[in-house]
């Protein structure tokens, strides 16, 4: 999704901001420029390419610059072109780029067109500018916070004027922003991923903050207008991240990385204990006064909190609802005071969730709340008491893999701690699940090692434009996992259902060019679902089996199977998407996909 970066300093900061917003490419874009400081005047440098496109373009005009600011366009109001793209200007005094959505922008497009504003482009950016220059009375920071007090909707801003040539005005609110500290030089970003190379020291701005970034020093405002202090935070910079390695793509490396994410998710956890969660706060009593939890999440988020239901439910013994968060913050729920809720979240910062997150807060002042999340320093788990930190490392390919499996395995511990709170566990059982889960790691290589076979599905699958997905139990969230991870990379229309809803009305869909995918390990449920699949059978479906080694299937009648290990009980999930993932993988290559990239996707969703 959009992305923010700024400089000023001494020296050319052109080419260090180029590299900054190139590190924000994983996220998804679709047009990028840059505005910069250049004796007396601004100028600025846009296009619908890539940022080497951009970097290109200022080589040619030999444009330098000491203060800057670019941005990575998501496109939400308006195309994606050259003229929607930012930064956006109003005439050549101010410069603006924008993470966010303004909801009042119509209203206040009327109002600044009737003071004689004229409008370029289709953006709602363009009132944050033209607001900006309409109260600008010679100091931008005052003008930027007259501004910001009449945007209603989420925003994150940088802004600069041609009249304050080492100054750049930051604001927020919703969307996430960090200040770098540099040596001589003072940074902006969205996310502190795009600063790695110039600092490890970054502020995070609180919403309603604006700040005055210059080479000598931050000022930060907060939204009552008194001056704040934020916290230094040191962040290590995590660059192996964006070597490839032997891999072709970002996707299929953090497949295959899965085996260490969930070994450091792991690392370090000698016993199930509620201090998991939290160090400093007190983790034991808030969780033992819960007896219901909430999970919150979108798309695999959600997915992995839809797994975890099934297992806090039978494990724990402990009632759950699962809630898409941007469907929760809207809706009137009732209230349990006694709910743990839980915020799942890869990046920390996508806008549903928070929002989810702060409604619950709102309604019912729930004794926890927990954030279950991939990233340290992000707006999720600083708005959260307790917290559990995967540690699947950065992931850069849109399609979430590596971080899903360790929030599954973040999740299951949570479960294991209520459980064993809840006196569902004894000391030995719960001994008895950690050597399981530290066997995990090597099952897992086990199920990568079955990529050859996932290959020859793949052939099949490349041509086709419908797909279906079926499980049952716990299995069936890894179906609409495994059809949402297939949309994703290769644009094929994959659906996931449970198996027993299929003669409910998808199975009007089933015909010999249906290709229909079952997960089916020799669980309790294992002689219903080859009911399901007898179905699909007789009505010429194509299936693709993924089954146990020891179960019995009949290749000629029950299609195309993979085995995979025996014995993987509840831990089951975290194994069967990982073909899933890869069969999503090779088809999008054999398609032609970006599938790093998947079209109209962003990595950080930070609009609702
Ligand atoms: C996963 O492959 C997706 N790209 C997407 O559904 C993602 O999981 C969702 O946007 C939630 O993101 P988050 O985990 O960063 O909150």
């Amino acid at each position: 999704m959009c992305g923010i970066v700024g400089a000023s300093g001494p020296g050319n900061q052109v080419p260090q901001l180029v590299k900054a917003l190139s590190r924000l490419e994983y996220r998804g874009y679709d047009s990028c420029g840059i505005a910069l400081q250049a004796t007396g005047r601004i100028r600025s440098v846009r296009t619908l390419r890539r940022v080497t496109d951009l970097e290109q373009r200022l080589t040619t005009l030999g444009l330098e610059s000491t203060t800057c600011i670019a941005h990575t366009r998501w496109a939400t109001h308006g195309a994606p072109s050259e003229i929607n793209a930012h930064p956006i200007m109003s005439g050549d005094a101010i410069a603006v780029v924008h993470n966010g959505i303004i909801e009042n922008y119509q209203t206040l497009r009327i109002a600044l067109s009737s003071r004689g504003y004229t409008f370029h482009s289709e953006t709602d950016t363009e009132v944050i500018a033209h607001l900006i220059h309409s109260e600008y009375t010679g100091d931008l920071l005052v003008a930027v916070r007259r501004a910001v007090k009449q945007l209603h909707g989420a925003y994150a801003i940088a802004v600069l004027c041609a009249n304050e040539p080492e100054r750049l005005v930051a604001a927020r609110s919703g969307s996430p922003l960090v200040v770098g500290i540099g040596a001589e030089h003072n940074y902006l970003a969205s996310d502190c991923w795009a600063l790695h190379h110039l600092t490890d020291r970054f502020i995070y701005l609180d919403d309603g903050d604006v700040a005055l970034i210059t080479p000598e020093r931050i000022q930060i405002i907060d939204a009552d207008g008194r001056d704040a202090q934020r916290p230094l935070f040191r962040v290590k910079a995590h660059d192996s991240a964006v070597d490839l390695g032997p891999h072709q793509h970002f996707m299929q490396k953090e497949i295959f990385e899965q085996p260490k994410a969930v070994r450091d998710t792991l690392a370090a956890i000698d016993t199930i204990s509620p201090s998991l969660f939290g160090a400093g706060v007190d983790a034991r009593k808030l969780l033992s006064e819960v007896d219901n939890v909430l999970l919150l999440g979108c798309g695999t988020s959600y997915y992995a909190g839809l797994t975890a239901k099934y297992w806090l439910e039978s494990i724990a013994g402990i009632s759950a609802q699962v809630e898409i968060a941007s469907e929760y913050r809207y809706r009137e729920t009732v209230t349990n005071r006694r709910t743990l809720v839980v915020a799942i979240s890869q990046s920390g910062e996508t806008a549903d969730t928070i929002g989810a997150l702060d409604h619950a807060k709102e309604l019912g002042e729930p004794p926890a709340t927990m954030a279950i999340c991939n990233v340290a320093t992000s707006s999720i788990m600083r708005a959260t008491t307790l917290a559990y930190l995967t540690r699947a490392g950065i992931e850069m390919g849109v399609a979430s893999t590596k971080a899903f499996t360790t929030q599954l395995v973040a999740l299951l511990l949570l479960t294991l701690t209520l459980a064993r709170l809840r006196g569902r566990l004894t000391a030995a059982q719960t001994g008895e699940w950690l050597d399981r889960l530290r066997r995990l790691p090597t099952d897992i290589e086990s199920a990568l090692a079955l990529e050859t076979q996932i290959m020859g599905w793949a052939v099949d699958f490349a041509d086709l434009e419908h797909a279906l997905f079926l499980g049952r139990g716990m299995h069936f969230p890894i179906a609409l996992e495994g059809a949402l991870k297939l949309k994703e990379v290769t644009y094929i229309h994959a659906e996931g259902y449970a198996a027993g809803e299929l003669k409910h009305g998808p199975l009007a869909l089933v015909s010999g060019a249906m290709p229909v995918v079952t997960i089916a390990p020799d669980d309790q449920l294992f002689q219903k679902l080859v009911s399901n699949m007898a179905e699909v059978h007789a009505r010429g479906g194509r299936l693709y089996v993924l089954t146990d080694s020891s179960s019995a299937f009949d290749t000629a009648k029950d299609g195309r199977l993979i085995r995979m290990r025996d014995g993987a009980g509840m831990l089951s999930p975290i194994l069967r998407v990982i073909p899933l993932q890869l069969l999503a993988y090779h088809v999008g290559c054999l398609r032609g996909t970006d599938v790093d990239k998947p079209r109209n996707l962003a990595k950080s969703v930070t609009v609702e």
